[in-house]
């Protein structure tokens, strides 16, 4: 079962920051997972939530703020003092960490509470621009972004993300459509997701920090977890 470094090395390091990604790119994990959101001046930053209160020294939208405003405010401190002064990255300024890794890149587009007019065309733009075609998931709650996203790029693959399974999931991920379903735990070992599993579709769970729950996940079938912790995870599922 492949590993994605949930937000960077996120249990370890402040969520979706440079310092978060420099960890999981020296780890022998699968792949790196982070959140993109659009600024007010059209600029893809990389950031969790809408609004950078919980993660910054700041208040207020993203898309109401610019880049260099964003770039005032500290995003480290708030994990601990170690990191005072890490600034909010862009997505290219991410993308560069894992330029000459073997690293899986999954961007999540965070495009389901505010609509990020533009958004899926600059993320492919700038994916093709660098080359990472062939590296990159592009996966969203917004299932439209990611509808969009096949019509633009066929060859980047997608992932449709749920909190929870829907009836007859197969034909609605194919509909999308999508290669791959990415689903809240513990909704992954639903029965339903049985058709999911037979349909050779790859199902990849989050945010799984549980060594007995990950060992769970892979009996049942799942490609991948999402867990903050990607290097204790490693140690474990390798040790097994
Ligand atoms: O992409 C998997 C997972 O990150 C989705 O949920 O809220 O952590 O962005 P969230
Ligand atoms: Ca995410």
């Amino acid at each position: 079962m492949n590993i994605f470094a949930h937000r960077g090395a996120s249990g370890t390091y402040p969520e979706n920051t440079i310092s978060a990604f420099k960890e999981a790119s020296y780890l022998p994990v699968h792949g790196v997972e982070f959140d993109v959101h659009m600024t007010a001046d059209n600029e893809l930053v990389v950031i969790h939530d809408e609004k950078i209160n919980r993660t910054s020294d700041g208040k207020g939208y993203v898309k109401d703020m610019t880049l260099s405003e964003l770039k005032n405010h500290d995003f480290g401190s708030w994990f601990s003092a170690d990191f005072a002064g890490e600034t909010i990255p862009t997505l290219q300024e991410v993308l560069e960490v894992f330029s000459s890794t073997h690293h899986v890149l999954n961007i999540e587009l965070k495009s389901d509470i505010f609509p990020y007019d533009g958004m899926v065309e600059k993320v492919i733009e700038l994916v093709t621009a660098m080359q990472m075609e062939s590296r990159v998931i592009l996966s969203s709650f917004d299932h439209g972004a990611i509808q969009k996203a096949k019509q633009l790029a066929p060859s980047i693959k997608t992932g449709a993300l749920f909190m929870e399974v829907l009836v007859n999931p197969v034909d609605y991920i194919r509909n999308i459509p999508a290669d791959a379903l990415h689903v809240l735990f513990p909704a992954a070992i639903r029965p339903s997701m049985q058709e999911v599993f037979e349909a050779g579709l790859p199902v990849r769970t989050f945010t799984v920090n549980d060594e007995k729950y990950a060992k769970m996940l892979e009996q049942a079938g799942v490609e991948a977890i999402f867990t903050d912790y990607p290097e204790k995870m490693y140690t474990i599922l390798q040790a097994k």
